[in-house]
């Protein structure tokens, strides 16, 4: 595993280094690959990274887009983390209505919506019952309390170790996930996080020893790259933590 920290000033800053991030992934993956598969993080933090990639020329014909969490709910209901990204990003630009690969949060069950969502996944690459598909983009936030997609602390999705989707929990409310392994065959896994409220957490998923289980984040140490974007105000501490583990400021 690869691990990058950076800490930018502001929320502002650290939107355009990932969008700068996230651009140069893209093209990479298309231009070994010819196509581009990234899976999109919910919650607020990436909403203003979406809008800036709606203003972006980029091979959109080329990218898949998945989403590595969403609630249980319906795509135009407020929650939806599909919707979100629709609205902010993906209905301003022309990818393909059939590159996009919703959650299907109409199936009858959490449970049929995530068995069915990991039976596209395993179609769209052709992965086998025990294989991991390696996403080449996982884009990542991360809770106060530590959790990551729907990955929440002390639930079952985060013993899943032999399945792509699982139901997550939060707090007695469904969630559709990517189960840790999935996340971890990723080629670039990105967190974008920021905001105080976030250092309590980020100090026990940086710490050398911590419950992982209590800070699932912890549990992502991909076999690809790993990604830390902080701001300031998440990352303070973490920038004067280890002065061993050099982690770069702009
Ligand atoms: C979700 C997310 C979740 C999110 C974190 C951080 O569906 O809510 O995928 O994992 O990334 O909760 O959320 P904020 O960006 O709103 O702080």
């Amino acid at each position: 595993m690869n691990k990058i920290v950076e800490i930018l000033p502001d929320k502002a800053a650290l939107i355009q280094r990932s969008l700068a991030l996230v651009i140069s992934k893209i093209q990479t993956a298309v231009q070994e690959r010819g196509m581009c598969t990234i899976a999109l993080s919910g919650g607020s933090t990436p909403k203003p990274l979406y809008e800036a990639l709606a203003g972006q020329d980029l091979p959109w014909r080329s990218l898949q887009v998945f989403w590595g969490d969403e609630r249980y709910v319906p795509s135009d209901h407020p929650d939806s983390n599909e919707g979100m990204a629709r609205k902010a990003w993906l209905d301003q630009v022309k990818i393909p209505k059939f590159n996009i690969h919703p959650v299907p949060t109409d199936e009858a069950t959490p449970a049929l919506a995530a068995y069915k969502y990991e039976e596209e996944l395993r179609q769209m690459f052709q992965a086998n019952l025990g294989d991991f598909p390696a996403l080449d983009i996982i884009l990542l936030g991360m809770g106060d309390d530590g959790h990551t997609a729907s990955l929440f602390p002390h639930t079952e999705a985060l013993e899943v170790g032999d399945r792509l989707i699982a139901v997550g929990n939060k707090n007695g409310e469904p969630r559709i996930t990517f189960t840790a392994p999935l996340i971890n065959h990723a080629r670039c896994v990105i967190f974008v996080v920021a905001g105080e409220s976030k250092r309590p957490a980020l100090a026990q998923v940086f710490a050398t020893e911590a419950d992982d289980l209590a800070y699932p984040s912890r549990l992502i140490q991909p076999q690809g790259e790993l990604w830390w974007l902080l701001d300031q105000a998440a990352g303070e501490e973490l920038a004067q933590a280890d002065p061993t583990n050099p982690v770069k400021t702009e």
